[in-house]
């Protein structure tokens, strides 16, 4: 085969075969094909797209390009919950023990964040002690005795997609729905679960800005896990504002362990209801997505959910006293208060921003070298649709540093206030199976 007749088919609108697809990935990560050839196959791939089987053999062949995880050692159906990212988005943390509680096995590979805040390894690893360093045996072995274990992701997890996606970076690729689809489900499906629940965001502080592109991309990697034979549905949830109070490591784990013992914020409880049901249903646990947030509801009442975090920060060297003791958290040493300037109701919070001010302060990093401080973030105290007065708190700033001034100036910046009270917000906008 020659590279340059599969880019000329893709250029001229044709499907490429599963043999091209396979042909193309394989010698693309063994390095015998030049990264500006790739560029010019992923930029006839932007314009021209590619058809559902395209798609599933590409999600499959990035999938298989390197190590893959083997959970059918691990009794039951396993569920893998995937949340394309947003501000204060603590649902995992949460999701994991809430859903073993109610007796669905979880084995979950997760990264590190760049950008806003930390991925869900940096937000565990606020927790003193704990780590999710450790050997793929451990690993099953730790879901099969304990029910639930969280794992940093192999080095070689998906290689083709790790070379496909920093090439797309710097080629103005990045926003092709069958590559941002693929590229997400080839690492879910390395990750070796049976069934995946995807959280799209969509809002000011997601990925995807627009309800239409948001859909379209739930529908592309629903439509995947269709077509490579992993039970896939998706939720789309907003990101107009962050999810919660807290944005942060230390925070967004205190928000995560208040969920479990029942008394988070309600749309991050709502979101976690609703996403752990679809994986209870789906790990057939329940009959009735219904039936399985009710079981869910109970976990969180009968104390057995964060009895489940409890067993998980201990089975991973963390010490569990946190639940119960928030001091034992690191601890930011300067608490800064951000007053509104403008009165009014708030209707719009610019997200991204919020995320930006957290990864100031340090919360997140702007570059893969850079250290996290897993004490600082912020707490929002004013959401959309909450009265404010000049002098009003919006935002409650935890810092290292005192001079925090261009902070306060971008939350201020951040928060648009109107005079009559805006429309209720929604939550949860679709369910896609
Ligand atoms: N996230 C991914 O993992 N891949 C993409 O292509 C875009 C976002």
């Amino acid at each position: 085969m020659r590279m340059v007749d599969i880019i000329e088919k893709k250029r001229d609108g044709l499907s490429l075969t599963k043999e091209e697809i396979r042909w193309f990935i394989g010698e693309y990560t063994a390095n015998r094909i030049p990264d500006y050839q790739v560029s010019a196959l992923a930029m006839a791939i932007y314009f021209q797209d590619m058809d559902q089987l395209e798609r599933a053999e590409l999600t499959l062949a990035m999938a298989e390009s390197g190590d893959q995880i083997d959970l059918t050692s691990i009794n039951g159906i396993k569920v893998d919950k995937h949340s394309t990212g947003g501000v204060g988005d603590k649902t995992t943390i949460a999701l994991v023990p809430l859903v073993a509680a109610a007796g669905v096995p979880v084995a979950k590979m997760s990264g590190r964040g760049l950008g806003h805040t930390g991925g869900t390894i940096d937000k565990l690893e606020a927790i003193p002690g704990f780590s999710c360093d450790m050997e793929t045996t451990d690993f099953l072995h730790q879901v099969q005795s304990k029910g639930l274990a969280v794992a940093g992701q192999t080095g070689n997890l998906t290689p083709a997609d790790k070379q496909l996606y920093g090439l797309r970076d710097v080629t103005g690729t990045v926003n092709s729905m069958a590559l941002i689809a693929s590229s997400i489900m080839s690492k879910k499906i390395a990750s070796g679960s049976d069934a995946i629940v995807l959280d799209v965001k969509t809002g000011s502080g997601a990925f995807m800005k627009t309800l239409d592109d948001s859909t379209g991309l739930a529908k592309a990697m629903v439509d995947i896990g269709a077509n490579v034979g992993r039970k896939t549905m998706a939720v789309i949830s907003d990101m107009n504002q962050p999810l919660g109070e807290g944005v942060g490591n230390a925070i967004e784990i205190q928000e995560a362990i208040d969920v479990l013992k029942g008394n988070g914020p309600e749309d991050v409880l709502e979101l976690c209801l609703v996403l752990g049901s679809h994986m209870v249903y789906l790990a057939e646990k329940a009959s009735s997505v219904e039936e399985a947030r009710k079981q869910l509801e109970e976990v969180i009442e009968n104390g057995k959910a964060v009895e489940m975090m409890k067993v998980f920060i201990e089975s991973q060297g963390g010490n569990p006293a946190v639940i119960d003791d928030e001091t034992l958290f690191p601890q930011a040493r300067y608490q800064i208060d951000v007053p509104a300037v403008e009165a009014g109701y708030v209707y719009e919070i610019a997200t991204d921003k919020i995320g930006v001010a957290a990864m100031q302060l340090g919360a997140g990093r702007a570059t893969k070298e850079d250290q996290i401080d897993l004490a600082v973030g912020l707490k929002l105290k004013k959401k959309i649709g909450d009265r404010v007065d000049v002098g009003d708190i919006l935002v409650t700033l935890y810092a290292n540093r005192e001079e925090v001034e261009d902070i306060k100036d971008l939350v201020q910046k951040s928060y648009h206030m109107q005079e009559g009270e805006p429309a209720p917000t929604t939550l949860i906008y679709k369910e896609i199976y």
